[in-house]
């Protein structure tokens, strides 16, 4: 009997691997992968292009409307690229000008509604993986696993540096730490939806996992639920 494919909420702090963990699991388990993130930073991007001023309500409204973002399979490696209005915008969305807006823009509670939306409609049918801040809790409250992860802030100002550096060998390890103290800060304290645990979520501290024993953990309760979802089907 075929297995039912579930819903995994992958919830958690900037740069504790989040889109990594989320692109294995979709990859072992033949699912979909949505980093909902890249869909903030894609908004950003566009209120930077487009000169949105964030305090006007109507004018966020208005280029709200004029976005369209869709999401694409790498099959070669399995990467989720993300377009904005038919242009690949994967790479740009990277970039430190945007992880310096996209807290601001992802707080604007018209931003949320509008990529919690198309999330909810994407997730419909099960069988993905979506990595956020708000999955576990408000996209999928009912996900069958909900994952918080976590890791050492040292550990995660590393990772973010090593990521950055080859596009960017200007960076510092400061501006790194400073981007991500802050945030998780706007993150964890907005009045929409903040970063929280949901009761339900299984923690992941991944400061000293590798990302294949990480890997081997979640498959391990992935397969727990999908063999109790079978028995109850
Ligand atoms: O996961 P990331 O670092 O690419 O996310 C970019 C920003 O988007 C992050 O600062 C918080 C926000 N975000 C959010 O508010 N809700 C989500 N579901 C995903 C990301």
């Amino acid at each position: 009997m075929p297995k039912r494919k579930i819903i995994i909420a992958i919830d958690g702090y900037s740069s504790c691997g989040k889109s990594t963990l989320a692109r294995q699991l979709a990859q072992q388990l033949h699912y979909r992968f949505i980093d909902s993130g890249a869909m903030y930073r894609a908004i950003t991007l566009y209120f930077i292009r487009e000169g949105v001023d964030l305090q006007q309500p109507e004018q966020v409204q208005q280029a709200l409307a004029n976005i369209h973002l869709s999401f694409e399979l790498d099959e070669k490696n399995g990467a989720c690229e993300i377009h904005l209005n038919g242009e690949n915008v994967s790479r740009a969305i990277r970039e430190m000008l945007v992880a310096e807006k996209v807290s601001e823009v992802a707080a604007i509670r018209e931003v949320r509604v509008f990529a919690v939306a198309q999330q909810q409609a994407i997730g419909k049918g099960g069988g993905i993986v979506m990595d956020g801040r708000d999955i576990g809790t408000v996209v999928f409250p009912k996900a069958e696993l909900k994952i918080f992860m976590t890791a050492d802030p040292a550990v995660r100002v590393l990772r973010r540096f090593e990521e950055l550096y080859p596009s960017n060998p200007a960076i510092t390890l400061d501006e790194v730490r400073a981007n991500i103290e802050l945030r998780d800060y706007i993150d964890t304290n907005r009045e929409e939806s903040p970063l929280r645990r949901a009761e339900d979520a299984r923690l992941l501290d991944n400061s000293n996992l590798s990302r294949e024993e990480q890997l081997q953990k979640v498959l391990g309760w992935v397969s727990q639920l999908e063999n109790a979802s079978d028995k109850s089907a």
